[in-house]
């Protein structure tokens, strides 16, 4: 007679034993999951929704991870990746050019700000932060400032798991398993305004940075780094100012002024990059996920013409490659990407809708586990507190138990897919599809209201 473990191993999809057995997944205790507790395997997706295995629908309010813009199934995006993989699948960016991408890199020049003209390309957000830091560096040492190598991020802040991407990460647990990290990166206060950090006031934010560069020597700075919303930390918006001040700082010191907009570019604020909502001009721009609604995978670094020049005009050559970077397929997808964002007036869209989808989450502020809502655009993020009467937070051990012990499985099992996490304080955030609109917002509070009651009943009720 079968074992009762052997009786569930044989109701298990092969997908799902396939996945147990052999998928690494990322971010993820593999452990976990056990007969009570499926991989949640999507299998396709349309519009605003997914699927899993068993054909139960899910409202993707996290756009996969920030990046399916666009929405899903949409055929005639993969299509132009399938008629590019016919005529030229694939050939490379190191020395040789190809159509798709050159015309690519001439589109995204015209969408950036200012002289924004250069486009490198990458496979991904990491190696579009790993290329601009490595970029900022060789700037200043064929400029005539060798020195100039130090990288100034912000705490808790995510900018990519590679080695180089990872030390400007500011979240010091996804980098002490890996430690020694690359070294010459610091990090200065985000703008986290619900909870401003170490006594400041929000105007004096940006002004951290330039006392980080006056301690670590202005001869030694190469480059600041920040997005233009922090996603880590749950959309922490920057206070008016806050951007022309950095710029100001950046341009007084010579340190290179890099907007990490993997995700906040390509209409998830409501507008093809972060510099025309917050009025500034970086020297780089990163960039990945939404450029072509991750229907393939693509990043890149848009540079000035200033940090270009030297490596255009002059004798230096950027001593730096991906074999993917500018890959045809994916070029040709992020085109047909960004003609449907334009024509189909998405990220319109967005404008047209973003006040009400913050006033919809608002009304959550009702619920007194729901301490703040906050971001902006198609971005945002509840920040979620024991009693917002008081000061008091979540514990780490509670913050575990509300939203990895609760809230993720729960909203899931309710049809919403959105992130309950903690690299900050504890946060659910919400990323739609820029296609959605007040049917989605309705549904999205929706569920949100009863599960966060029920997740505030449950932390009252544990003490
Ligand atoms: C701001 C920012 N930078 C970099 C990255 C890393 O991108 P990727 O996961 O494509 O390597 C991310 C990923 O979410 C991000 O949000």
């Amino acid at each position: 007679m079968a074992s009762t473990e052997e009786l569930a191993r044989t109701e298990r999809s092969t997908l799902q034993e396939m996945a147990r057995r052999h998928l690494w997944m990322h971010f993820t205790k593999m452990g976990s999951y056990d007969d009570e507790h499926e991989i949640p395997i999507i299998t396709r997706g349309e519009g605003c929704y997914v699927y899993d295995e068993h054909g139960k629908r899910y409202l993707d309010a996290l756009s996969a991870l920030f990046c399916v813009n666009i929405g899903h199934g949409r055929a005639d995006i993969a299509q132009a990746g399938a008629d590019q993989a016919k005529d030229l699948g694939f050939y490379t960016n190191w020395t040789y050019a190809h159509p798709p991408a050159i015309e690519l890199a001439a589109r995204i020049a015209d969408l950036a700000p200012g002289d924004l003209n250069r486009v490198f390309f990458t496979s991904g957000g990491s190696e579009a932060v790993e290329s601009a830091i490595k970029l900022a560096r060789q700037y200043h040492k064929v400029t005539g400032n060798p020195n100039k190598t130090k990288v100034i991020a912000r705490e808790i802040a995510y900018h990519g798991t590679t080695l180089g991407a990872l030390s400007a990460t500011g979240i010091a647990s996804l980098k002490t398993p890996f430690e020694p990290t690359t070294p010459g990166m610091y990090h200065v206060p985000n703008t986290n305004t619900f909870r401003l950090p170490r006594g400041l006031d929000a105007t004096q934010l940006a002004d951290t940075v330039a006392e980080k560069i006056e301690f670590l020597g202005p001869d030694t700075v190469a480059a600041v780094i920040m997005e233009p919303v922090q996603n880590a930390g749950g959309s922490f918006v920057p206070p008016e100012g806050y951007w022309q001040r950095v710029r100001e700082i950046c341009n007084e010191y010579n340190v290179l002024l890099i907007s990490d907009e993997v995700i906040c570019a390509w209409g998830r604020l409501g507008e093809w990059f972060g510099g025309f909502k917050y009025d500034y001009v970086p020297d780089l721009i990163t960039t990945a996920k939404g450029i072509t609604s991750s229907y393939a995978p693509m990043g890149c670094v848009i540079a000035s013409d200033r940090v270009a020049d030297p490596f255009v005009n002059g004798d230096a050559s950027f001593m730096h490659g991906l074999t993917f970077g500018g890959h045809p397929v994916a070029s040709a997808v992020a085109m047909a990407n960004i003609d449907a964002l334009e024509s189909e007036g998405v990220i319109e869209n967005v404008r047209a809708n973003q006040d009400l989808f913050r006033s919809k989450l608002e009304t959550l502020l009702e619920l007194p586990i729901v301490g703040d809502v906050r971001g902006t655009g198609y971005f945002y993020a509840l920040e979620l507190v024991p009693d917002k009467n008081s000061d008091a937070q979540f514990t780490d051990e509670q913050s575990e138990v509300l939203l990895r012990g609760f809230l993720s499985g729960e909203l899931y099992r309710n049809g919403l897919i959105c992130r309950a996490d903690d690299r900050g304080d504890p946060v659910v955030q919400l990323s739609p599809p820029l296609i959605s609109g007040p049917e989605q917002f309705d549904e999205i509070v929706s569920i949100l209201r009863p599960v966060l009651t029920q997740a505030g009943e449950m932390m009252q009720a544990r003490g």
